[in-house]
């Protein structure tokens, strides 16, 4: 049910960004609504925000009790939840584990290989220019980040990346790859923020035998496998039987 929410701010594929009535804050819808490909393929998906609210909120207590400043201030309602107001820096930061996903397509490195070291990639976050991947004199070129602000965010995703796949790993999870996005805050920190959850994370199932069944996320959609919703259930179902419930926000 949609709490009492002041102005749309700002309207994503698959969230809706309130004002709220209290200072410094906002409230984040998740929707249904599925994208792919830029959105040239589009769906809705009953049960889907739900479960990306569910999932990012969890996700979002595990980072931050392990010391890792992200937006989330709590669950408002089973698909809001209400988060710091930041400035959101225009990039998509990508981890890799494994490879899969665009890398394969723009590489000759085969889907599976497991990547010796995490690859970061980054991403300038403009639809209209499709998510260009940006080389590193490129983003100095736009300028959109001091040198400082790149090192503070490589090592920010890093500990990101073992905070998550360690967990995951308890879960015969396997975090394949992940975007992230973050933003400023009044004072200059760097916070996670936007969501974390199956549509922007690779997930493989450990207990799977075969390649399509081993997929929990979004790929589910992109590939027209089917079972969409089921798999992001599985992930929380799993998540549930070694976390407390979210912490609801008043
Ligand atoms: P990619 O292999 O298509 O570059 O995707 C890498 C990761 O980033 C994968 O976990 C899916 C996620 N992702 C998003 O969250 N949003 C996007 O728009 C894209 C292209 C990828």
């Amino acid at each position: 049910m949609a709490p009492n929410h002041g102005l749309l701010l700002y309207e994503g594929k698959a969230k809706r960004i309130f004002d709220s009535d209290k200072k410094g804050q906002v409230l984040v819808e998740f929707k249904n609504d599925t994208t792919a490909f830029n959105a040239l393929k589009k769906s809705s998906l009953k049960g889907k925000g739900i479960l990306n609210c569910q999932i990012s909120s969890h996700l979002f207590e595990l980072l931050e009790a392990q010391g890792v400043d992200t937006h989330y201030l709590g669950l408002v309602s089973d698909s809001w939840m209400a988060a710091k107001r930041v400035e959101i820096i225009p990039l998509e930061v990508v981890v890799r584990n494994i490879a899969f996903g665009s890398l394969c397509k723009e590489t000759p490195i085969t889907e599976g290989t497991e990547l010796s070291s995490p690859l970061l990639d980054l991403y300038f976050k403009d639809d209209s220019l499709s998510d260009p991947l940006l080389t590193e004199a490129r983003l100095e070129l736009l300028g959109i980040l001091s040198n400082n602000q790149r090192n503070e965010i490589e090592t920010l995703v890093r500990k990101v990346n073992l905070i998550l796949s360690t967990f995951f790993e308890k879960l015969d999870l396997i975090l394949v790859d992940f975007k992230l996005e973050i933003g400023i805050n009044a004072e200059g920190r760097l916070i996670v923020a936007d969501e974390i959850s199956p549509d922007t994370c690779r997930i493989w199932d450990a207990r799977a035998d075969s390649s399509s069944d081993r997929i929990l996320d979004k790929d589910r959609f992109r590939k027209d496998l089917g079972g969409v919703v089921e798999a992001y259930a599985e992930i929380l179902k799993r998540i549930q039987e070694i976390s407390p419930n979210p912490r609801i926000y008043k």
